[in-house]
Formats: C-alpha cells, structure tokens, sequence
C-alpha cells in the first residue's frame, strides 16, 4: 500500500455487496493510479454485470427490514457514521489525495463537506411529514404519507470523490432506501473507506452495496433491472442523458447533476478585492474540475484593467504541485488525457486570438499538471466561452451594460451555477432574477453546503441535492383516500 494511514483497514480494494468485502467474479482487477506521480496505489475488484446484479438483489432483501427501523434507529446510525468520518478525517483525506490528486488542505474539507450531509440528512428523515388534505365530500378523508422510493442506483464522479456520494447515500439511506454505488473507476478507493465506516456504524448488510469496474455492464445492469427503482447521477451531460433515456424503459425516478458553464460576473460598483478572491476559490478549487467552478469570467469595461491586473497577480501566487506537500494549493488534473484536453481548450482560444496573460502551458511537476492560465481577447465564439473547461484556465470577457452580461451570462445550454459581484441593491435583485442557473451566488464564490439546494436547470440536470428539498428525490408520494366514514 503507498498511502500512509494509521487506520489500515480504510483501504479496501474489493467490492462491497451484502454487507462482504469480496473480488470480481473472474478475480480480475483494474489499476488505480496517483494522478500526481502516475504510481499504482492499488488494484481494486473489476466488477460487472452479474455482481452488480447481485447487489441489486440484495439492496432489494435488506430494504424489508432496513424500513422497518424507526427513523430514529437510522438517524443513529447516521449520525454514528458521521462521528466515524470525522474521526478519520485524516486518514480519508490521504486516501482521496492520492486517488483524486487534490491538495489536503482541500481533502480535509472535502471529508468535512461530506460528513456533513450525513448529519443533516440524518436528522432531515426525521421530518419526513404528510399532509391531511380538505376532502370534496363530508364522508371522506384524503391523506398523504411519503415513502421510500425503494433500491436507489447512485452513480458518482471523481472530482469529489467522498462528498458526491455522501449527498446520494445519506438521503437515501434517511428516507429508507438501500442502494447500489458505482463509483468513478479513477477514483473507488474514498468510496470503499466509507464504506468500510458505514458498516462499523453498524449500517446493516446490503443496505450500502459499492462496486466498480467494468463500466458500461455496471451501467446496463443497473439501468435495465426493474427491482432499481430510481437512478442518481453526477457527472457530464452527455452520460447523463445516456442514463436518462436507458432508464426510460422501466420508468425509473432520476436525479442528474449534470455539467455547466458557469458565469462570473464583475460589476463595475463590486468590491473588486472581494470579487478578486471569490474568482480565486470559484475557478481554482479543485484545479478548476468541478461543475460549478467559474468558467467564463464577465468583467465591466470599466474595471476590466484593473480587475485583470490584481486577478493575474493572486494566480501567480498559487502553487503547483503534488497534493501531499506543505503550501501546494493547485494539484494534478486527474488525468494526461484531461490535462491534454484542456490545453487544446488553451489551444483553440489562441489560435482564434486570445491573449495569454499567465500561464498557458504544461506545467514541469508532470503529464498531469497544467499552470494556472488567464486569458484575454476571448471571444463568444472560442471553445472556452461554449464549453465545460474543466480545468485551471480562467477566459476573461468584457461587456458594458448589465443587460449585456445577463445575455452573454445566459447564452449557453448548460444552467447549475452562476456568480456575480455588485453593491447595488436593485441590480443584485435584477441580475439574480434574470439569470437562468439552479444556484446564484451573489457576492460569493463558493456556494456548496448541505443546507441548501444544489441542482441545475436546462441541460444541467435535474432534481436537487442537500437542505430539505433533498429528500424528496426519494420519496414517493402515496395518497390514501378514505371514504365511508360518518359525518
Ligand atoms: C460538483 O462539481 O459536481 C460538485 C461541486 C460541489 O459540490 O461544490
């Protein structure tokens, strides 16, 4: 094993089915490497469509008694698992670091992030509530209850290895489902650690099921089978349509938090040093690889020198490398092939005429690392105005008027974060209001919690994550009709 933890038994490499840690059926494995040094930390269970198959039955098998506990018999559990994580908070981060490649100042928080949503989730099941609703005639009475949507499939990526799981499994889990994971292959070894805790926070068998492997069987199988009952997903937009349609054939629930193109604008009466750092975190956090990081930068005319000179120098402060050691605060990009594809974002904007203003280049740590880039002289017809760039490459747009920038804002298909920096009360209204995102953050380059809701529109998805809107997802709404009753 090449991660240094004190708790060995978090690094597990089999499959978790029925509450077992057990190998692919053919005993093959698939190599999971550091993304900062290309070393092999592990060769996890290369599972497919008959395991997943058997996990699926029996999420189905330990649902019957899993709903039977009380909600606050699960609450404890939850709430036990919750303890566990941040107990082994630093053991966890070592592991996503050397999977995911992210910093560990950012792998701690990631671990906070992520336990979060099992506190909040569960004591949210605890409010699972009906309605008692006016019948149309005297002798009747119309009730609602919720109840669980059922085996929930949860299909997870790899920039947030651990939290993007959590958000599926906690809700799940509170509302009285049991599900089927499947991991990111680039990144299982986070999920299978928690796991791990989960089971020793005394979460029954088959109740959390993970496998990982052979991608596309794992998908069919939980796709076509008719016991999953709905389908969670984070990840690109065009996977997610994928499973959408694949899901259609048996009529399953679907949650998808899709891709985007997120803007962030600068308005010329912002507090500039404010919108300076929201642009930092908002772009560079996690190397720019998540779906709501800062894509196309929008910055007044007027401001627009000045905004660029002091953005350029807090870049050029960020450090590049190696997630383990100390003042690092830009790691690797998950893969060559990632990093090769956003250089040829880089490469499109400046054959078309774009202005490197820093970076712009492979970086000397590794195939995997790309410096810090800031771009100038974009224009709307450049890749990096239309497309998730998924990495550390910041264009900066100019505009004029406030309606300029709500159109440029809104002219994409994508719709999950936006951002923008202004004092003035009246336009922060106007502007939040005509912008066509799921989340808006106002003064703030960081929106994520568990309290709120995190979901987009258009082809960003559907279906929300986190706060109270977040258990609905998997919940089915029964309506009871009670008639023949005296009046
Ligand atoms: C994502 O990139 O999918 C999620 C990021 C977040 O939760 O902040």
């Amino acid at each position: 094993m090449k991660i240094i933890i004190s708790d060995k038994d978090l690094y597990k490499t089999g499959a978790f089915i029925n509450g077992d840690w057990v190998n692919s059926d053919d005993r093959s494995t698939y190599s999971v490497n550091n993304p900062a040094t290309g070393e092999i930390i592990a060769e996890v269970a290369n599972c497919g469509f008959d395991e997943t198959t058997r996990a699926i039955n029996a999420a189905k098998s330990a649902g019957v008694e899993w709903i039977k506990l009380s909600v606050k018999e699960r609450a404890s559990i939850l709430r036990k698992w919750f303890e566990l994580m941040l107990d082994a908070q630093e053991d966890l981060a070592q592991i996503l670091t050397a999977e995911q490649g992210k910093p560990l100042a950012e792998a701690r928080g990631e671990i906070a992030y992520g336990a979060s949503f099992i506190e909040w989730f569960a004591e949210e099941g605890k409010r699972v509530y009906g309605d008692i609703i006016p019948p149309p005639a005297n002798d009747k009475r119309v009730v609602v209850i919720k109840q669980p949507v059922g085996v929930v499939a949860c299909i997870t990526p790899w920039n947030f290895p651990n939290a993007m799981l959590t958000r599926k499994i906690a809700p799940a889990l509170a509302a009285g489902c049991t599900v089927v994971c499947k991991p990111a292959n680039a990144t299982p070894l986070s999920a299978l650690a928690i796991t791990e805790l989960a089971s020793r926070a005394g979460v029954p068998r088959g109740v959390i099921n993970i496998i990982s492997g052979k991608t596309s069987e794992i998908g069919r199988a939980l796709t076509s089978n008719p016991i999953v009952r709905k389908l969670t997903f984070t990840g690109s937009t065009p996977v997610g349509k994928k499973l959408t349609a694949d899901c259609a054939n048996t009529m399953k629930r679907t949650s998808m938090e899709l891709g985007g193109n997120a803007p962030f604008i600068v308005f010329d009466d912002a507090d500039l040093d404010a919108a300076v750092a929201g642009a930092m975190i908002c772009k560079f956090r996690n190397v720019g690889q998540t779906c709501v990081c800062a894509n196309r930068i929008l910055v007044q005319e007027s401001i627009f020198d000045e905004f660029s000179a002091r953005f350029k120098r807090a870049t050029e402060a960020l450090i590049v490398g190696n997630g383990v050691d100390d003042g690092v605060t830009i790691g690797p990009l998950i893969t060559k092939k990632a990093a090769d594809d956003v250089m040829a974002f880089i490469d499109d904007a400046v054959s078309k005429g774009a202005k490197v203003i820093t970076g712009g280049k492979s970086s000397s740590q590794g195939e995997c690392f790309i410096e810090p880039t800031i771009l100038s002289s974009v224009t709307e017809d450049m890749r990096v105005f239309q497309e998730e760039i998924f990495g550390p490459v910041a264009p900066l747009f100019s505009f004029e008027t406030e309606e300029e920038a709500i159109k440029m804002a809104n002219d994409t298909e994508y719709g999950l974060a936006c951002y923008f920096y202004s004092r003035d009360i009246g336009r922060i209204w106007r502007v939040a209001e005509g912008l066509e995102y799921g989340i808006v953050g106002i003064n703030e380059g960081i929106i994520s919690n568990e309290m709120a809701p995190f979901g987009g529109v258009k082809e960003s998805g559907q279906g929300r994550e986190g706060s109270k809107y977040g258990l609905d997802d998997y919940l089915e709404i029964k309506y009871l009709c009670m008639g023949g009753l005296e009046t």
